[in-house]
């Protein structure tokens, strides 16, 4: 798991492997790309493997290359970017071609990038959601494997907006 914050979608991973809803999977490593991300705590508070490597001042390229090898060395067979705040090289995406998933806070390929829901809420579409995704070189692009969708009110900000989707990304 990739992740940079709060770490909700890790949590959601981890509490349906341990629910048996995920069959045969186990988190073998959390990679945080921040220092004091709140997602390596709840790593920590669960025993899971996580550790930071930390992408300030490098290259893009520079920086994956230190993640695949951790990831390599952790044998991982999946990638799931959980709030995971960059883009991959194309390096990295080669390395784990078809095995990298996203989760991204809008119906792709409706706004993608930062601030999905304000997007959302700014265009005036009546329904949004989330997209969970196979990862390539590009920003949130790629297969669609799932998705779920989320009414919009009128009294949403996006603050509102990102709390309900949140819910739906959970689930996915
Ligand atoms: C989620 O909204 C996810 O869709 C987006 O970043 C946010 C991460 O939240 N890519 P969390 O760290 O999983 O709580």
């Amino acid at each position: 798991i990739l992740l940079s914050g709060r770490g909700s979608n890790f949590e959601a991973l981890a509490d349906s492997i341990a629910a048996g809803r995920i069959p045969d999977a186990r988190i073998a490593l959390v990679i945080s790309n921040r220092e004091g991300a709140p997602g390596l705590e709840r790593a920590a508070a669960r025993k899971i493997p996580a550790r930071v490597i930390p992408s300030k001042g490098l290259e893009r390229d520079a920086y994956d290359r230190q993640v695949v090898a951790a990831l390599q060395e952790a044998r991982v067979d999946l990638v799931c970017l959980a709030g995971f705040m960059r883009l991959l090289s194309p390096y990295f995406v080669q390395q784990f071609h078809g095995r990298i998933l996203n989760i991204h806070p809008s119906l792709l390929p409706s706004f993608p990038g930062l601030e999905a829901q304000r997007q959302a809420l700014e265009y005036g579409v009546k329904f949004s959601g989330c997209t969970v995704h196979f990862v390539d070189e590009n920003l949130d692009a790629g297969p669609i494997v799932a998705q779920a969708i989320v009414p919009i009110e009128p009294a949403d900000t996006p603050d509102t907006l990102a709390a309900r989707i949140l819910a739906e990304e959970h689930r996915v």
